[in-house]
């Protein structure tokens, strides 16, 4: 295969008239910016800008041609010229070299380039100010310095950036002082989409001119020093519904939250850290002096109506003991509805049944003979075999402490339990014990077929393991991006942990996923937990470090991840490859794309040898071109799960017939919720 068969990857090549003479960003970029983000040690990114390598191979650097149009790299003419780097009329568009070991200063300088447009420097060392010119930058519209050590204030010059910033983060560092007011009176930053300067040292007031920003989409200022009341503005903010992220948690916030916000879709984790100075809902009621809530009479009507609930959750709890006694479970969504623990009068706890397990019986559960074939941050896992029929689950036990109470669990398994879809992983049932213990029944799938297992068991074809064609993954990423789409449109709800173990793999290897949805069910501390997992094992989107919502855009970057695993047949982890070579996917596709490395390189060798036309005819390119799409930095940039599905049955591997029974990623199974037995 031609080896600039990666290039496509690329855009299209595009011709530079100029004459030789020194251009001042490269100059400026060398003499100042270079050294200042050095600092003490040489590093390997930055010592690719030197005169002996030409400007297209400066890593991290996008230039732009006077007309401003990016230049373009991809020819291989351009991508060799030793000249580009003294054409006066290039100009610096961005410099993005974010977890790049960077243990310098940020360069006031960085204000002088008049094209700037974007600076992403994220999860460096860099430590120091942050630079009062920087907020000159004429053009700059995205500023992103989280997860640095930077200190000091910060100049009230950046909200000099207002007229076009789009987003600000600064998350993660050691900035201290109050946050600076802007100089202009009515600075409305109307392009500002995200500001995010949570786990810092910011003290004083909440900085009341943020809720003039009227673009603003998320507000982070969580786990600083701030103090005083929330401001009514902020509620006014919240109701328009045009700000969709909230963070004030862990400050010193004190007083009642306005009223407002206890109809508005932040809840109690956007304000935690601050009680009890900090009250009012979506926090506790604000207790008066007297010993009464401050809105007595709403607040007697809500204790009353408690107390409602409670008794109809007695009487369900007891005719659900005759229900089963008879021998029969009835239709019970609405019993989830009211299920409060403590209060429940059936002494073994209730178990709430879905589609497809209307067969299981409380007693059958819990007596079910089990072991343990897998243990999460959040739940140990159990093969469980029923009496009778002989037949097994996967029973999934919440650990103690790690998951919401159950009133608002109760919505969440409602919704996990209506989801349907061959692709899927159904949960059958849930059980709620007494103490508050939390159990998930689902079909058992064994462990030896996950997908993870499958890529990287380590065990030979020939010991048993089926070979995996680029037209069996090609149909495994496939289902897996229907059950993704289906989750999006049809339930709204993003799967929150995509990744290859959590895929089982059949026989005729069509895809299911499980695990949806369970960071839902899960207390904040929990939920972290399964997102540093993420990151650990390489799934977790960028944005995800500044707002910890999992969302659709989150899973498209996770499932981007996995269409690269089954690509490469690498694990995705950034440590996987040793030390030497800490780099996540995208990063080791860039790179090979950079370094023009052949296409039949970068792909797994199990893919390469069974292909027998070439990988773009096989729809590789297009997949490989998906995947990296998918990855994209910037949320918005990725596709959504429908457009990833279209354009993977559109690329379908030529060489296999669309009705072979090997490759059929159209067929319905009928027998899809049958439980395997084992
Ligand atoms: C110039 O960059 C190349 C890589 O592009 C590197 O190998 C070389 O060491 C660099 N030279 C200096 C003087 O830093
Ligand atoms: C290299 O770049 C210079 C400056 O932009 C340009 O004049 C020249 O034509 C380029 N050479 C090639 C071979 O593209
Ligand atoms: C700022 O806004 C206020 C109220 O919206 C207005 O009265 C005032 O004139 C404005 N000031 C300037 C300098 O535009
Ligand atoms: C929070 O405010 C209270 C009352 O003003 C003060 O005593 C306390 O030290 C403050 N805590 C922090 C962490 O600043
Ligand atoms: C707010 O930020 C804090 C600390 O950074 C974090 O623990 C919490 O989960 C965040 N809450 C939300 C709603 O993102």
């Amino acid at each position: 295969m031609h080896p600039c068969m990666l290039f496509l990857l690329c855009l299209a090549a595009l011709p530079l008239a100029s004459h030789s003479s020194s251009n001042p960003d490269v100059a400026l970029l060398l003499a100042k910016v270079k050294p200042a983000l050095q600092g003490e040690r040489a590093n390997a990114q930055l010592a690719t800008w030197n005169a002996s390598t030409p400007l297209c191979l400066w890593r991290g650097l996008r230039w732009a041609t006077p007309d401003g149009r990016p230049l373009r790299c991809d020819a291989a003419a351009t991508r060799a010229n030793l000249s580009l780097a003294s054409d006066p009329a290039l100009l610096l568009l961005s410099v993005r070299l974010p977890a790049s070991a960077l243990a310098g200063r940020l360069p006031p300088d960085l204000g002088a380039f008049s094209a700037l447009d974007s600076v992403y420097l994220a999860a460096n060392s860099l430590s120091g100010p942050v630079p009062l010119e920087l907020g000159n930058a004429p053009a700059l519209s995205a500023l992103d310095l989280a997860g640095n050590r930077l200190s000091g204030d910060l100049p009230a010059s950046i909200w000099n950036l207002c007229d076009r910033a789009t987003e600000l983060r600064l998350h993660g560092n050691a900035l201290t002082g109050a946050v600076p007011e802007p100089a202009g009176p009515n600075t409305t930053c109307d392009r500002l989409r995200v500001l995010d300067l949570g786990a810092n040292r910011f003290s004083g007031a909440f900085p009341a001119f943020v809720t003039a920003f009227r673009g603003l989409q998320r507000l982070d200022l969580g786990a600083n020093r701030l103090e005083g009341p929330i401001p009514e503005a902020l509620a006014g903010m919240a109701a328009t519904q045009q700000l969709q992220a909230l963070n004030v948690s862990y400050n010193n916030f004190s007083g009642q939250l306005p009223p407002s916000f206890a109809a508005s879709r932040f809840t109690a984790d956007s304000f935690v850290g601050n009680e009890p100075a900090l009250c009012g809902p979506p926090l506790r009621q604000c207790v008066t002096a007297s010993g009464l809530s401050s809105r007595g009479v709403a607040g007697m009507v809500i204790g009353i109506m408690a107390g409602a609930v409670v008794l109809a959750s007695v009487s369900i709890g007891w005719a659900q003991g005759r229900w089963r006694r008879s021998g029969r479970i009835p239709e019970q969504d609405e019993m989830l509805e009211s299920a409060d623990d403590a209060q429940d009068a059936s002494s073994e706890g209730r178990l709430v049944v879905f589609e497809g397990g209307e067969h299981l019986t409380l007693e059958e559960v819990l007596n079910a003979t089990g072991q343990v074939v897998d243990k999460a941050s959040y739940c140990t896992v159990y093969k469980a075999k029923l009496a009778s029929g002989g037949s097994s689950i996967e029973l999934r036990l919440l650990r103690e402490g790690s998951c919401k109470d159950a009133a608002s669990c109760a919505p969440v398994v409602r919704r996990i339990g209506r989801a349907r879809h061959e692709n899927l992983v159904p949960l059958r049932a849930f059980y709620q014990g007494r103490r508050g213990e939390k159990l998930l029944v689902y079909d058992y799938f064994p462990r030896s077929r996950t997908l993870q297992e499958l890529l990287h068991g380590g065990s030979e074809p020939a010991a048993g393991r089926p070979a995996l064609t680029w037209g069996r993954r090609h149909k495994i990423a496939l289902g897996a991006a229907r059950a993704l789409a289906y989750l999006h449109a049809g339930q709204g709800e993003a799967h929150g942990n995509v990744r290859s173990s959590i895929v089982v793999v059949d026989d005729l290897f069509v895809p299911r996923l499980a695990e949806y949805a369970v960071d839902r069910l899960l207390v904040p501390a929990a939920a972290e937990a399964v997102l540093a997992a993420a990151k650990a094992d390489g799934y977790k989107a960028p944005e995800l470090h500044s707002m910890k919502k999992c969302s659709a855009r989150t899973d498209v970057y996770a499932f981007g991840i996995l269409l690269l695993e089954l690509l490469m047949g690498r694990k995705p982890s950034a440590s996987a490859g040793g030390a030497a070579r800490a780099m996540d996917l995208p990063s080791v596709v860039k790179v090979a794309v950079l370094e023009e490395t052949a296409l039949e390189e970068v792909l797994d060798a199990e893919v390469v040898k069974g292909l027998r036309v070439s990988p773009a005819e096989e729809g590789l390119v297009q997949a490989l071109k998906l995947a990296m799409g998918c990855c994209a930095p910037v949320p918005a940039a990725r596709p959504s799960m429908a457009e990833v599905v279209r354009q993977l049955e559109e690329s379908r591997p030529k060489n296999v017939h669309p009705r072979s029974a090997l490759y059929s990623p159209t067929e319905s199974r009928s027998d899809a919720g049958t439980p395997t037995t084992a």
